[in-house]
């Protein structure tokens, strides 16, 4: 099941961050300003018994959403948790013309999702991250890109 994320999921989600990102997770304090943060959806996927498996944070501002975070419990990995995940934060962006994200460039079982779910590397920003590495900037076209090709556009 998927749903919306409250402030009762903060611990688990907590939780997740430590085990998924390491010294690079977001405070309970820096996921509680995302749950309500302008522009953003925060959805947690749970299992058969209501434990958080999941989330995905997306930021929509203009015509572009950024996925600003999605994570799946290492235990749970390589069920089809994150698609699913990423089909619910798709919804309702086809006025959107892109959906970008930044990932690093060490972190392979990322880009192998991202890679299989039409997401291209644009850019890439150097020691983004605290170990040095760098990051891939990555880009999934939305319905609304087709506005873009529409006559007296630049
Ligand atoms: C990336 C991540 C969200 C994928 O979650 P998931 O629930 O395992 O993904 P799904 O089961 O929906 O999709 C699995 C697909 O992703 C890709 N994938 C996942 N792990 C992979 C790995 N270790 N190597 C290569 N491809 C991988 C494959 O395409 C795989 O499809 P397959 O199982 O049919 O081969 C998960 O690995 C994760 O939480 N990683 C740690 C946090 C993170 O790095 N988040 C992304 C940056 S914000």
């Amino acid at each position: 099941m998927i749903r919306p994320a409250t402030v009762a999921d903060l611990p688990a989600l907590s939780a997740l961050e430590s085990e998924l990102f390491g010294v690079d997770a977001w405070s309970e304090h820096a996921i509680a300003e995302e749950l309500d943060g302008p522009g953003r959806r925060f959805l947690v996927a749970l299992d058969d018994l209501g434990q958080v498996t999941g989330y995905a944070v997306t930021r929509a501002s203009d015509d572009l959403v950024d996925l600003m975070r999605m994570g799946v419990s290492s235990s749970h990995q390589r069920h089809g948790i994150a698609s699913r995940l990423l089909e619910a934060v798709l919804e309702g962006t086809d006025h959107a013309s892109r959906m970008l994200l930044e990932v690093s460039v060490l972190n392979a079982p990322a880009l192998g999702f991202y890679v299989a779910r039409q997401f291209s590397v644009i850019d890439v920003r150097p020691h983004y991250y605290r170990d040095g590495s760098e990051a891939l900037v990555m880009c999934r076209w939305l319905p609304g890109a087709n506005r873009l090709a529409e006559p007296g556009r630049a």
